[in-house]
């Protein structure tokens, strides 16, 4: 709360030296203007960074008045990061392709947008990637590949990371050269003149990428993503490494990722091992209870922001903006349940199911359930994918859908459901529509279908959020209802 007060502090600071109406709201929108960068992975996987931004780059504009006021210039990295991709939130191209997007298809809407959060130290799970330190001796440097190459960029002062990842990131570092560690260099690195890799030299070295989880209530959650099969030939160098980290970090949950694939989708998902510390790690739902989390299963990039989105559902049926209540909800691509236990916890279902696709997550949604409020208990949650769960009847009798899907979009089946008429189908009884989207052009392509369909379906509100000021990425709230 302190933190949120200063951060609250620093926005109307910041809105007065824009002369910015000291209006939260305008607030928000001068803040958008001032971001700063973040990371776009190239190399990330696609089932934990669900919401990682491509890394398609912006000739940043800076003719805007702002781009002097902005904390670009704190970031010692900008200029030679690919992280960020964006100087100044006011010029991104998505916002604009969205606004313009809801403008030609629903004119009745106004699309606005926001940023939650400050442009600086929103990030709470970074996944870097590594280097030789170098050529003659072990140890690793972490930090983001240049864009479309593999040179990477140390950025032990990233802005948009939290401090925590960053100390973790050095202390990491440090502790490879004293316990052996190798950087895993791939073979066209290796050899340049061979650039066919195919039949060329094997990849050498420990250690691929770091993935490190830092939220404000649990010591951070360090995963190690390491070229071996197994994990016997770890030994001993990820053993030292640990010995060396755990002054540092006693309490802290350690994961190894077993993956020996050329490939850049690194992160196996078979290839788990939990090695030390608890199983889970933990962030607080919006009051009081928790939601439990492990690298297997999927996290925001920005936590407290996404948090003002769920903040957001749970005031549309207390402040009327639906026009049906929401009693019963279906929720499908529900993660942990961070949506759904946080409606559950605050009274406004005490009805819901959720499911998701990636078994991992059950454990998880069972655990924080079990911290909901007692009363409210009353919530279920399937391992199933999101079409399945459909066919399966979890949509029948229940009022209010909420999904939250991928970067791409809605399966066709479940768009296929929504499309289907009042009163009928898989679907027939839901009258309120609550859309998170994580990627525009999955929603244009989506709600296009929606309009088209023959569902009756009316946008009622489209909201942007900038969750990762510096980047051209926008998440996006809507919401639907029919009579
Ligand atoms: C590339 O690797 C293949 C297979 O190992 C080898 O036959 C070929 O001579 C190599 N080419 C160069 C230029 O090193
Ligand atoms: C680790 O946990 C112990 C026991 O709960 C506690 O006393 C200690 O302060 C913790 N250390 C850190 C660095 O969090
Ligand atoms: C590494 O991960 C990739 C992507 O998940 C997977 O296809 C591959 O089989 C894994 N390789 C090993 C050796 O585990
Ligand atoms: C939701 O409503 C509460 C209480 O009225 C308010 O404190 C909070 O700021 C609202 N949050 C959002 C995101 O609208």
């Amino acid at each position: 709360m302190f933190v949120r007060f200063l951060a609250f502090l620093a926005l109307v600071t910041a809105a007065a030296s824009f002369n910015v109406p000291v209006a939260s709201f305008e607030i928000r929108k001068a803040i958008s203007r001032t971001a700063l960068k973040m990371e776009t992975d190239d190399a990330s996987d696609a089932n934990l960074e669900k919401e990682t931004p491509g890394s398609s780059s912006s000739s940043s504009s800076s003719s805007s008045s702002s781009s002097t006021h902005n904390l670009l210039s704190d970031c010692p990295h900008f200029s030679t990061c690919s992280g960020c991709t964006l100087a100044d939130p006011a010029t991104s191209k998505i916002l604009q392709t969205s606004r313009s997007f809801f403008e030609r298809t629903f004119p009745d809407v106004t699309y606005t947008h926001t940023q939650p959060t400050l442009s600086k130290s929103w990030r709470n799970q970074a996944k870097l990637a590594t280097s030789p330190l170098s050529k003659f001796k072990p140890g690793v440097q972490l930090g983001l590949y240049a864009s479309g190459t593999h040179t990477l960029v140390p950025i032990p002062d990233c802005s948009v990371h939290s401090p925590e990842i960053n100390s973790a990131a050095t202390s990491i570092q440090k502790a490879t050269i004293k316990a052996g560690v190798t950087s895993y260099v791939k073979p066209d690195q290796s050899n340049r003149v061979n650039k066919s890799g195919k039949n060329g030299p094997p990849p050498t070295g420990h250690l691929r990428y770091v993935q490190l989880n830092t939220f404000p209530s649990s010591p951070p959650t360090l995963s190690f993503v390491w070229n071996s099969e197994n994990y016997k030939s770890t030994q001993p160098h990820l053993s030292r490494l640990l010995k060396l980290l755990s002054p540092t970090y006693p309490n802290s949950s350690i994961w190894l990722n077993l993956n020996t694939s050329t490939r850049n989708n690194i992160i196996n998902n078979d290839g788990w091992v939990h090695l030390k510390g608890p199983f889970y790690t933990t962030y607080p739902l919006l009051s009081g209870g928790n939601l439990y989390y492990n690298p297997k299963v999927f996290c925001q990039g920005n936590m407290e922001g996404f948090m003002e989105i769920i903040s957001r559902i749970i005031n549309l049926s207390n402040h009327g903006i639906l026009k049906n209540r929401i009693e019963k909800v279906v929720e499908l691509y529900a993660g942990v349940g961070c949506i759904g236990l946080n409606l559950v916890n605050e009274g406004v279902t005490g009805d819901y199911v959720g499911s998701d696709v990636n078994p991992e997550n059950l454990e998880c949604f069972m655990k924080g359930r079990k911290t909901v409020k007692k009363e409210y208990q009353r919530c279920e949650y399937k391992s199933l994918d999101a079409g399945v769960s459909l066919d399966k009847g979890l949509g029948r009798g229940r009022d209010t859908l909420i999904v939250d899907p991928p970067r791409m979009g809605l399966e066709e089946g479940v768009l296929r459901e929504i499309n289907g008429r009042r009163g009928e189908g898989k679907l027939g009884d839901v009258r309120n529509l609550i859309y998170v989207s994580c990627g525009l052009d999955g929603l244009m392509r989506d709600l296009e279908g929606i309009k088209k369909g023959g569902g009756g379906w009316e946008v009622r509100l489209a909201e942007g959020y900038v969750l990762f000021p510096g980047s051209e990425h926008v998440e996006t709230l809507v919401v639907l209802t029919r009579d």
